[in-house]
């Protein structure tokens, strides 16, 4: 556990103290909302995967990658929302003590790390998808995009797990 006063504290206590997060952290809407965030997390993880695999040239290698980007993506995208809208709630009830559990903050480095990944893949690595589109096995970049992308998710649903074990 992370001992240092933080300059958001201030604002973590604001949060936490108000009545709505008092009410979640009080009943039946933590392990409600906790178990729509394991769902809503597990369906991102399986989905991004899926298309991960495919960029290592391991899965799915008879499909064109733009194709499984196209049906593929949308879902994570919907997934990653409600995995974000439910899991602001739970931070919430206890704002404090998670944003000073190391667990979480691994857990949120891990997050922008892989959505920093995604992004440079679709907006610097995927220009010149004409010419590797059907190869069973991609350019080394989207190859190293896709492996990036598969440690950084895995340690998100690990650290994940660990922050409510971390007193
Ligand atoms: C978008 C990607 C996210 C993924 C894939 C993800 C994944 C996970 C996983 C796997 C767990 C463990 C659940 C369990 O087994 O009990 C977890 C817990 C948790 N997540 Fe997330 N999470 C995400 C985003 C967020 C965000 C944006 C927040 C808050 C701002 C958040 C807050 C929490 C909290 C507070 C817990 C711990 C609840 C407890 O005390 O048990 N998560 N998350």
């Amino acid at each position: 556990m992370d001992e240092s006063v933080g300059v958001l504290d201030g604002l973590w206590m604001w949060l936490e103290a108000l009545p709505l997060s008092a009410r979640i952290g009080e009943s039946a809407w933590f392990p409600f909302l906790e178990s729509i965030h394991v769902v809503a997390s597990t369906f991102l993880f399986g989905s991004i995967l899926m298309l991960d695999l495919r960029l290592l040239g391991r899965a799915s290698v008879s499909h064109r990658i733009s194709r499984i980007v196209a049906e593929i993506v949308p879902w994570t995208l919907a997934a990653a929302l409600l995995a974000v809208l439910t899991g602001f709630p739970l931070f919430s009830t206890r704002a404090t003590h998670y944003a000073h559990n190391i667990a979480f903050q691994i857990k949120i480095v891990l997050l922008l790390l892989a959505a920093t990944n995604m992004l440079w893949y679709h907006l610097r690595t995927a220009r010149t998808i004409a010419s590797w589109d059907t190869a069973p096995k991609p350019i080394s970049a989207a190859r190293f995009a896709g492996m990036c992308s598969v440690f950084m998710w895995i340690g998100v649903m690990l650290s994940g797990r660990w922050v409510g074990h971390l007193l």
